[in-house]
């Protein structure tokens, strides 16, 4: 610093009562001093230390100049250069750090600004209840297998001993993507599965017994669309398939589950029923949650409520993937899946499942 100071001293000193000196001098300084940014500077040094700038045009006076201020003149354009120099090169120094500053703090982060809430994702009620049936299983030694949703007419309906005729084959009931005859059976139809039981053909036809399997996904029907249907919903298959296999093992196994999953304190009752790839068949209720059989208007008066289908693996479904049904047995059940979240959770519109209201769906825990 003192330095600068000092050799500013010795140019005005030698500068001092010649104009043209002092001109120089102050013409230098005041260029230097109006630089606000890095390019001013590169317009500066040009200005003042290029090959035509102000201490050039010194160094040219040098041989017209009288013998005794030659000396001088040299002396003064040699301080003005180092000067000149230094004082660029700090100016451009001081204007870069300028910059920089200038940058960060534009960039900064205000660290005392309040964080943006994250609200956690939750799994939905849906997946919730259909892990609460799996595992049910999955601990009775169940294992768990899926199947396609878009399904050959031949494992939704022929080899589940479903008639050409069957009303769940008609175009109002079935999404078909690819159909040829209305009234023949055609078994390369492609449709989208309306339940989840062609996973019993698919498996059987690909394993040996023993099986005990439980598949949950989605199916589709041409319903319309209100408090307690959907044309997409889910459901849980299930079947055994061993030696020896009876009514009663299909009633102990549903009743175990069903207890397991609305309350030990529930009643489980059988009810005769129909489907075609069942014999016999039936349908399982549990004693209504609100009334306990005496009959209120959640059960409609019933006192019962419906849970799922099942039924005895008709043998005619065991001849279409070549098990004997001399040798093996079986049992099947299906669920709806909202149905039963429905009725655990006291839901009264399914539409609710599907809407992804956040308030709604908040409700339920992991
Ligand atoms: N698939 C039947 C339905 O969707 C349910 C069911 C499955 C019934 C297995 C009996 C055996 O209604």
């Amino acid at each position: 610093m003192r330095g600068r100071m000092e050799q500013l001293e010795k140019l005005k000193r030698i500068a001092q009562g010649k104009d043209e000196l002092e001109e120089a001098l102050n013409r230098a300084l005041d260029i230097i001093e109006a630089c606000d940014d890095i390019e001013s500077i590169g317009k500066a040094r040009i200005s003042v230390l290029g090959k035509k700038g102000i201490i050039a045009r010194v160094f040219k006076k040098i041989k017209d100049a009288p013998e005794d201020e030659r000396p001088i003149l040299g002396q003064f354009g040699n301080l003005l250069k180092r000067v000149a120099e230094e004082e660029l090169d700090l100016k451009e120094k001081w204007l870069k750090a300028a910059l920089q500053e200038k940058k960060l703090s534009e960039m900064a982060i205000d660290v005392t600004l309040p964080g943006r809430g994250r609200s956690l994702g939750r799994r939905h009620i849906l997946s919730i209840t259909i892990s609460e049936i799996t595992s049910i299983f999955i601990s009775l030694g169940y294992r768990v297998v899926y199947g396609p949703e878009v399904e050959l007419d031949y494992y939704n309906f022929e080899a589940l001993n479903t008639p050409a005729y069957h009303p769940a084959r008609s175009l109002q009931d079935t999404f078909y993507l690819k159909r040829k005859d209305p009234i023949k059976d055609s078994r390369e139809d492609v449709l989208l599965r309306t339940h989840t039981s062609p996973v019993q053909v698919r498996v059987m036809e690909s394993t040996k017994p023993p099986l005990y399997v439980i598949s949950p996904g989605k199916a589709y029907r041409r319903d319309e669309i209100d408090a307690t249907h959907s044309a997409v919903f889910h459901q849980v298959e299930g079947f055994a398939v061993d030696r020896h296999i009876s009514m009663g093992d299909l009633k102990g196994t549903l009743e175990a589950f069903a207890k397991k999953l609305f309350g030990e304190e529930r009643k489980v009752r059988f009810r005769p029923h129909f489907f075609p790839f069942t014999e016999p068949s039936a349908e399982v209720d549990v004693s209504c949650f609100a009334c306990d059989t005496a009959g209120c208007s959640l059960c409609k008066g019933v006192g019962w409520l419906e849970i799922m289908g099942c039924g005895m693996i008709d043998p005619n479904v065991f001849s279409y993937v070549g098990y004997d049904p001399e040798e093996y047995q079986g049992f099947a059940f299906g669920m709806g899946v909202e149905r039963i979240a429905m009725m655990k959770h006291g839901i009264d519109d399914m539409r609710l499942f599907y809407e992804n209201d956040v308030r709604f769906l908040r409700q339920f825990h992991i």
